[in-house]
């Protein structure tokens, strides 16, 4: 039987510490995951008191009320607060999604418990650690790569249905709530790149202008890489701009075994 041993100081056991709301209103608890590596001290749970009165309506808003208002040691991403930039990913009551576009109304009437992407190494707080994921981007080249010259002064032109086969994959915003939610790529991390990185390997496939498919293939052709996703679908469940990575890896793996025929 597997047994696991969990690194020091990995264990929720600090002393939690409480935010009260200075003014009252009407009051919502905010359950957040506090860690700093720098401490050696074990993480925790704080909770903030957030008037909802005197705050914003998306979750992304409490956070920074938190940070702005009761502790400035609070460390979070955010960049574009709509959605775009993909930097406030994290798990919000269980489900990983995007903070600014999450809506504290849609978040039940109890205690809403906000911790970091889940199985990724936390730099601190709801900050985690993207270094393996973007290396994993770069592993699939994601730019256009051709071979033959581009005839001077033109570009290389789509027509609309070719250019109509990228929806549902350039929008993809890499904030890796699909990959977090995978099992597959819990366990498999290291080798298997998981489904925000096969939805971009396929929007390169994908695209009528980029010459290299076969090479693509090649690399993709692999039983971890790959083939380790068994179709469990979490990917396009938490997906916060609705984009199916499950849907590109089955195209993916659709590819690979025309070329066999
Ligand atoms: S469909 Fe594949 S990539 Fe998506 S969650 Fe399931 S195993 Fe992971
Ligand atoms: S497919 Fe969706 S969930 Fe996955 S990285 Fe792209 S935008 Fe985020
Ligand atoms: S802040 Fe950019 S996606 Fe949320």
């Amino acid at each position: 039987m597997a047994t696991f041993t969990l690194p020091k100081n990995s264990k929720i056991t600090g002393k939690s510490k409480t935010h009260a709301s200075e003014t009252g209103g009407k009051v919502k608890k905010f359950k957040v995951y506090r860690y700093d590596p720098d401490s050696g001290e074990n993480p925790r749970y704080d909770t903030f008191e957030i008037d909802l009165d005197a705050c914003g309506p998306m979750v992304l808003d409490a956070i920074i009320k938190m940070k702005n208002e009761m502790d400035p040691t609070l460390t979070f991403r955010r960049s574009c607060r709509e959605g775009i930039c993909g930097s406030c990913a994290m798990n919000i009551n269980g489900k990983n999604g995007l903070a600014c576009t999450t809506a504290i109304e849609d978040c039940g009437s109890g205690e809403v418990r906000i911790t970091p992407l889940p199985h990724m190494d936390v730099i601190k707080d709801l900050v985690p650690d993207f270094t393996h994921f973007y290396a994993q981007y770069a592993s699939i080249r994601p730019w256009l790569q051709t071979v033959t010259p581009t005839p001077s002064g033109k570009e290389r032109l789509q027509s609309p249905e070719e250019r109509g086969k990228l929806d549902g994959l350039y929008e993809c915003i890499l904030c890796a709530c699909c990959s977090t939610a995978c099992p597959s790529y819990w366990w498999n991390s290291d080798k298997f790149l998981g489904p925000a990185i096969l939805l971009q390997a396929y929007r390169w496939l994908a695209d009528s202008r980029d010459e290299m498919t076969g090479e693509r293939l090649d690399e993709l052709e692999d039983p971890f890489r790959l083939y380790r996703c068994h179709t469990i679908m979490n990917c396009a469940n938490v997906c916060p701009k609705g984009l199916s990575p499950a849907k590109a890896i089955a195209e993916i793996k659709k590819m690979e075994a025309e070329r066999l025929v």
